[in-house]
């Protein structure tokens, strides 16, 4: 297992995933996991059937409600940008997946089956070291405030196509917009990670719409200060793929963003996506 920053993430080495693990490297893949918060395999080739079976160790899927998951297997969200794409492109903007759900995941696992030769890296930010790093004052006003989270914004069928640019809808992905998309979920701002017990700041500006009591406009400004706050160098970390790469990323305590600097060139990714505790 060999850290990949000073703030989170870790490759590990010397695992073939299209095996069924023994109970031994699982738990050390699990002590991974909660030390790293993202860990990352590389030249792994994996069915879609045995990356499912991977995840399943971890607890049950979830199917992601706005973008098609594949035929054969609708866990696994194949995540594209086609090489004559130029919008942003699924997952890029800083983000912590599917926030929307009263149980947001625990993580997702991200299998790369094509990659631009360059660019298209993934960076990843640690949010208890963010939490960490506010002011003992600010910790306390976060710790009484709940947020609403919706996924409104980005899949609400009220949207406009500025909104929508984010997305590669119309060209790489089959996504869906849906009134239904403005449904409003309540989470602490600030959570606690059962298996370490350490607090993590939990909001994010793709889902996280305002705190709960307060306008959208009189929340604006103390989120940007968080979101902005939460992804500083100090706290990231950056993944370049190669077909075959992994990550594996605690959604409960990262932020992560899929940079768009590959036009020209096709990425290709398959999610599976693990469901997680009601967060406290
Ligand atoms: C995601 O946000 O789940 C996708 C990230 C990526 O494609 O790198």
């Amino acid at each position: 297992v060999e850290p990949l920053s000073g703030s989170l993430g870790a490759e590990i080495y010397g695992v073939d995933l299209s095996q069924t693990l023994d109970n031994q490297t699982f738990s050390e893949i699990r002590q991974a996991f909660d030390e790293n918060i993202v860990i990352f395999f590389r030249d792994q080739n994996i069915t879609p059937e045995q990356h499912l079976a991977f995840g399943a160790r971890f607890g049950a899927f979830d199917v992601h409600p706005f973008a098609a998951g594949l035929p054969e297997h609708p866990e696994v969200l194949p995540i594209v940008r086609e090489a004559d794409d130029t919008a942003r492109g699924f997952g890029n903007g800083w983000h912590s997946d599917v926030t929307f759900y009263e149980r947001p995941p625990l993580g997702s696992v991200l299998y790369a089956i094509e990659s631009p030769s360059r660019g298209g890296d993934t960076m990843f930010a640690n949010m208890c070291q963010a939490y960490d790093a506010l002011s003992d004052g600010l910790k306390q006003t976060l710790d009484g405030l709940t947020a609403i989270h919706s996924a409104g914004d980005t899949y609400g069928a009220k949207n406009n196509a500025t909104l929508r640019r984010g997305h590669s809808a119309n060209k790489s992905m089959n996504i869906r917009y849906g009134d239904d998309a403005e449904a409003e979920v309540e989470h602490p701002v600030i959570r606690t990670i059962p298996e370490t017990g350490r607090k993590a700041l939990f909001v994010n500006r793709t889902y996280t719409k305002h705190f709960k009591g307060w306008t959208r406009a009189e929340s604006r400004p103390l989120l940007e200060y968080l979101w902005n706050h939460a992804i500083q160098p100090e706290f990231t970390c950056r993944f370049r793929w190669r077909k075959g790469s992994i990550a594996f990323w605690d959604n409960r305590c990262t932020l992560h963003s899929a940079i768009a600097d590959y036009n020209g060139q096709r990425r290709e990714m398959h999610r599976v996506t693990i469901i997680g505790e009601r967060p406290y």
